[in-house]
């Protein structure tokens, strides 16, 4: 991965947050915000906010702040937001029936319109809405149902076969929970999720705490002795 993209990748998913909070102020009906006010909401420095949105275009009016309307709608527009998605889901086990049951993706633009198992006493029974339809029958009904976005929700042992089916579906977007490497041809983005793995971070935190809490207030000091302000508090900070 170039560094160039890794940049990217961070500062899209900082995007996803101003994006939810530009969201709120606006349902709440503010109209004009200033960075500052908006890292306060976000958790982010002022400064932070400036750059990753310097990197898309001018947004904001010095002295004014950004207007919160055009900010959200620019930002869901950068993210692909600002368009519904159709999503195929295939798994529909004890994570796949969370993931269908949680409202929050539809909101956000993502619609799981199919869910896929090869279970037969699965397949056929209504869902929330949804058909649960034989995997087998996956890439024409991927195409009928012009779908853009795969979820991964099987044991890890068939991920590489379900993966390799999506891909000659025609799906270009992965999202894999299943603990297995998978391998997708150039063009295709995958995405792992691993709870696991992020308990595991925060046990590694609970271990080390004591040693990771010296060295963020070490790295929250700035060369010329004026304290970080984006660091200033070692009590409330953000991934
Ligand atoms: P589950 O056993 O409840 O569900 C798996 C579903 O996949 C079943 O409905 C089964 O019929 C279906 N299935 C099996 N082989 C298939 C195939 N070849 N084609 C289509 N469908 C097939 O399992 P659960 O608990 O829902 O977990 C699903 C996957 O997600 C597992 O790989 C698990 O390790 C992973 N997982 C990952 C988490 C994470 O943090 N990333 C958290 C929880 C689960």
């Amino acid at each position: 991965m170039s560094w160039k993209k890794r940049i990217a990748e961070a500062a899209v998913a900082r995007l996803s947050t101003y994006d939810r909070a530009l969201d709120e102020l606006d349902r709440g009906g503010m109209e004009i915000i200033s960075s500052d006010e908006l890292g306060e909401r976000v958790g982010y420095s002022a400064a932070q906010i400036r750059k990753d949105l310097s990197c898309f275009g001018e947004f904001g009016k010095v002295g004014t702040g950004y207007y919160v309307k055009n900010l959200k709608e620019a930002i869901s527009q950068i993210l692909g937001i600002n368009r519904t998605w159709n999503v195929a889901l295939v798994g529909a086990g004890n994570l796949g029936s969370a993931l269908l049951a949680y409202p929050g993706f539809r909101e956000r633009g993502f619609g799981i319109v199919a869910v896929f198992d090869n279970d037969l006493r699965k397949i056929g029974k209504k869902w929330e809405n949804v058909i649960l339809q034989d995997v087998s029958e996956m890439p024409e009904k991927i195409k009928e149902q012009d779908i853009q976005i795969g979820i991964i929700a099987v044991p890890a042992k068939v991920a590489q076969q379900i993966a390799d089916m999506l891909v000659l579906s025609g799906i270009r977007a992965i999202l894999n929970f299943a603990p297995a490497r998978i391998l997708v041809p150039d063009g295709v983005e995958l995405h792992a999720v691993d709870f696991s793995t992020e308990l595991e971070r925060l046990s590694y935190f609970l271990t080390n705490e004591a040693a990771i809490r010296t060295e963020a207030l070490e790295k929250g000091k700035v060369a010329n002795g004026k304290e970080d302000k984006t660091r200033e508090s070692p009590h409330y900070h953000q991934d």
